[in-house]
């Protein structure tokens, strides 16, 4: 059975000030519901200690949006996985779609940052997606197969245990269009299928795969419902608390 995990990436949004209050909200919320999905923020690095330390009266956990694969160094302006497990980051988002465009990471660096987080023990949120013209000329499957097959490159059996991928078509991100339940179940499920190839049945059932792309309160049910959807990370939506929380009380009412 894989546990919904329901994450909040807030992007380059929320400063300290900002990020503990809304922290704060997310918090109150969760001492007075009881919930079962795992939840996690991943703010800006600046912001990170000030929402670990709102978190630690819950269950509510605290990641990153990014990471270096050295472990130190002169590497001007970077962060490494010692210094994020300091502050208390169990995840990390690993190749985000914008980080992939703007900031032109490669598949063989989303490689090298997979595999540094898993032998350091944070838990990489391996983002793959194809963009607009991709999906238009049904190359969608060819590109999310060679991201997976790429990011994991050298990712053991025993160490997928702590992955989780997050499938975000870059068409649906920020851009209000959602895949529908249909296109993120086919996607998963193929994801899924990629997972068995490598390794076996076991790792593949226990991987969690999240959906993002404009996941929110109205489409959650519909996409959390998807029998290869577990969880979602979630951008805008996760800037509103009342949103956010709202996504996590949902997931709790779908059991599979
Ligand atoms: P969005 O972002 O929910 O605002 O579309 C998702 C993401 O980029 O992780």
């Amino acid at each position: 059975m894989r546990k919904f995990l329901i994450a909040g990436n807030w992007k380059m949004n929320a400063g300290p000030v900002e990020a503990k209050n809304l922290a704060g909200e997310i918090n109150s919320w969760a001492k007075d519901n009881s919930f079962k999905s795992e939840v996690v923020i991943c703010p800006p690095y600046v912001s990170i200690p000030f929402v670990a330390k709102e978190f630690r009266s819950t269950e509510c956990k605290v990641g990153a949006q990014n990471v270096h694969n050295q472990d130190n160094g002169a590497y001007t302006g970077e962060i490494s996985t010692s210094m994020l497990k300091e502050l208390e980051c169990e995840f990390v988002i690993v190749g985000h779609s914008e980080r992939r465009e703007y900031f032109e990471e490669s598949d063989e660096l989303i490689s090298k940052k997979t595999l540094k987080s898993l032998t350091d023990g944070l838990k990489p949120i391996v983002c793959v997606g194809e963009k607009l013209d991709e999906r238009k000329s049904n190359s969608h499957k060819k590109v999310v197969k060679y991201q997976v097959e790429a990011a994991l490159n050298g990712v053991s059996a025993k160490q997928a245990e702590n992955l989780v991928i997050a499938y975000e078509p870059v068409w649906a991100i920020g851009t209000g269009e959602t895949a529908t339940p249909e296109q993120a179940q086919e996607m998963h499920h193929f994801i899924r299928s990629l997972l068995e190839e490598k390794w076996n049945k076991g790792v593949s059932d226990s991987v969690r795969i999240l959906y993002g792309g404009s996941m929110k309160p109205g489409n959650a049910k519909e996409l959390l419902s998807q029998p290869d959807v577990d969880g979602g990370l979630i951008g805008g939506a996760s800037l509103d608390s009342g949103s956010f929380t709202e996504i996590i009380s949902i997931s709790e009412s779908i059991s599979k």
